[in-house]
């Protein structure tokens, strides 16, 4: 007997509303308050989104509701630094170890770089490389800068994404722990530009509102080499997708990295907005949404989403 596509599509939407069903009855953890705005947010919220490898996206709950991509556009930026500098240039900047330790923490190794790009520490040095190598970089150059990323973000994810300014203005005002950061960093010699415009670049970044189905488009255009299967268009090299998957795999969870790569085996990222984008290489990008967080500061029932659909469907990579 064959499957017709409707058929399909809707033993999907059947499964993934029953890992919807099954995860909405965790409450526990808690909704990010350290940046006031991202307090605002209502706690019982969920979205999930797949999107395949030809495209298709299949979708559950709360899917049009926008949050702040917040950490989740670390690979981002760090695809545009090394598509704008090449891997040795990065790399002199930035490593590729797991840090172990939380996202705020100013880890660096013994080349006094940061230790990876999913820390905070190692996403404003990447978005320092968007930026021109001057000690006063004027407040247009950022808007520019900018600019050239939402075009990105937005080519990524296959429409024009917005940035939330309550939410850029709450991460602005708040923001001493990345203050402190990007200073120190600046005293090591690590940035090479202004510290304060390489901040505001990383604030508005962390700013920008998506769906989980922008979070699942995301995820497939990583896990398509770079090209976006639903616009064909190529935004980033292959050698590049390769670094962020591989990045995603050993610090996209933070100090949960290694318990999220043996339990779940998908390349990975979160945000204390509470969502969470999966990519499985050559096959799917996963897009989940759920704003309470356990102590790493990720997503609660986004995890056991991911863990549910890697047991279930046999994506562990390994
Ligand atoms: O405080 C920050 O740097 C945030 N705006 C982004 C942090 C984040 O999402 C960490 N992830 N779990």
């Amino acid at each position: 007997m064959t499957t017709s596509t409707e058929d399909h599509t809707s033993l999907v939407s059947g499964y993934l509303q029953h890992i919807a069903d099954q995860c909405a009855a965790d409450d526990s953890g808690r909704v990010a308050d350290y940046i006031p705005e991202l307090a605002a947010v209502d706690p019982g919220r969920y979205g999930l989104s797949l999107c395949a490898h030809d495209g298709y996206i299949y979708s559950v709950g709360d899917t049009a509701t926008e949050f702040t991509i917040q950490s989740i556009s670390k690979p981002l930026t760090y695809a545009m630094a090394l598509g704008g500098h090449g891997a040795d240039a990065v790399d002199a900047k930035i490593g590729v170890e797991p840090s172990g330790e939380a996202f705020n923490e100013i880890s660096v190794d013994a080349r006094r770089r940061p230790r990876n790009p999913m820390i905070n520490a190692g996403a404003i040095t990447a978005a320092s490389m968007l930026l021109p190598s001057e000690r006063q970089v004027a407040p247009e150059t950022v808007e520019a800068a900018f600019a050239g990323l939402v075009d990105f973000y937005s080519a990524c994810a296959g429409r024009r994404l917005v940035v939330d300014e309550q939410v850029y203005r709450s991460e602005r005002a708040t923001g001493s722990r990345n203050r402190a950061i990007a200073y120190m960093l600046d005293s090591f010699g690590a940035l090479t530009t202004d510290p304060d415009a390489a901040l505001d670049l990383y604030f508005r970044q962390c700013s920008l509102r998506v769906t989980t189905e922008d979070l699942a488009v995301i995820g497939v255009t990583i896990a398509c080499g770079g090209t976006n299967p639903r616009t064909g268009r190529r935004v980033f090299s292959r050698s590049t997708a390769q670094r962020l998957l591989s990045v995603m795999t050993t610090c996209g969870m933070y100090d949960g990295a290694g318990d999220w790569v043996t339990s779940v085996g998908i390349p990975a990222k979160s945000g204390v907005g509470g969502g969470i984008l999966g990519s499985l290489p050559g096959q799917l990008g996963i897009g989940v949404f759920s704003p309470r967080l356990d102590a790493h500061g990720n997503s609660v029932r986004g995890v056991d989403t991911c863990r549910h659909l890697s047991a279930d469907l046999g994506l562990h990579m390994f």
